[in-house]
């Protein structure tokens, strides 16, 4: 039993000892308050009181273990359990994949692997957003700083795992539950299994470094792809934001743009003035391809 639950939530055996720890003395401490609570109410009736106390340990309940689950550092696992509780009681009506809509508003998930600089950018651009969210940082990295950026800005994050990804369901029914509409990949160096790109069809986008169809395809990721450009003594690279597809860095282009390649580039020189570029342009065009997306469903 603590072998699925260690697998269902994804912690380690410690974190679970400290997670049912936070439970159990949270239930507790909710029960004591409940009944402290209630003993201040001129509640005589027990059919009332039992009603009353129910409402006030749900009331209190969240709260409580939160509060507990500081000392244990689980407070990031409960935000995340609170919020999936939360999100499962109001679901979203696009969490079946509906066709988009402007009537509410649609959310995106960003995969990332690294830094998450361009996740950054996203995340800032869409913070105040009339009708487009960031609902989720996923990422297969439990290293990767973009969790950290994800963390920071109060959005859930969510880690995979090999198996379930590449030989299991892919997270789709995760991710639905969630109400994901459209997936951004910034940075994310696994490739995107069919059961996802079928589950989301032309909704599932990726920057890539270069300008594609060159300097692509399987380990040509990050500083690979910038030291293969020097090396082909390119004078020009660029950008290509596309559709993702079952082949790497494939899917038809959706925008692309350019800078010089200098002739006393590094790698790392190179990157920077690329990743200028992407946090330039990523998340407009992110914002564009979904909202002509909106517009193409109500016209159709
Ligand atoms: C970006 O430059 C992105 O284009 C690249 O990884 C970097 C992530 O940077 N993606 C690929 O190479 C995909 N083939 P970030 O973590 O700072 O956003």
């Amino acid at each position: 039993m603590f072998d699925k639950l260690q697998q269902k939530w994804k912690v380690n055996g410690w974190q679970l000892t400290a997670v049912l720890c936070t439970f159990a003395i949270g239930g507790s401490l909710t029960g004591i308050a409940g009944r402290r609570i209630l003993a201040l109410l001129p509640v005589e009736h027990p059919v009332g009181w039992t009603i009353l106390y129910i409402i006030v340990m749900t009331l209190i309940w969240p709260f409580m273990v939160l509060v507990v689950s500081i000392p244990f550092g689980q407070f990031p696992f409960f935000r995340n359990y609170l919020s999936r509780i939360f999100r499962k009681m109001n679901p979203s009506p696009l969490s079946h994949l509906s066709p988009l809509s402007p009537s509410s508003p649609l959310s995106l998930a960003i995969f990332a692997s690294g830094a998450g600089s361009n996740a950054q950018k996203i995340i800032e651009h869409f913070r105040n957003h009339p009708s487009i969210r960031v609902a989720l940082i996923v990422s297969n990295k439990t290293d990767a700083g973009v969790l950290d950026k994800g963390r920071e800005a109060i959005i859930p994050t969510f880690l995979l795992e090999k198996e379930q990804f590449f030989r299991g369901d892919a997270y789709v029914p995760d991710l639905r539950s969630m109400g994901i509409d459209f997936i951004v990949l910034a940075g994310f160096l696994w490739k995107v299994p069919a059961a996802l790109i079928q589950a989301y069809p032309s909704r599932i986008i990726n920057i890539h470094p270069a300008l594609l169809p060159n300097y692509g395809g399987k380990g040509m990721y990050g500083k690979f792809v910038h030291e293969a450009v020097i090396a082909a003594g390119e004078k020009e690279s660029g950008i290509t934001i596309h559709y993702v597809d079952e082949q790497y860095d494939h899917g038809g282009t959706i925008f692309q743009a350019t800078c010089p390649v200098l002739p006393n580039d590094t790698p790392d020189s190179l990157a920077e003035r690329i990743h200028g570029l992407e946090h330039q342009h990523y998340p407009r065009v992110i914002e564009e391809t979904l909202l002509t997306q909106v517009v193409k469903n109500q016209n159709s």
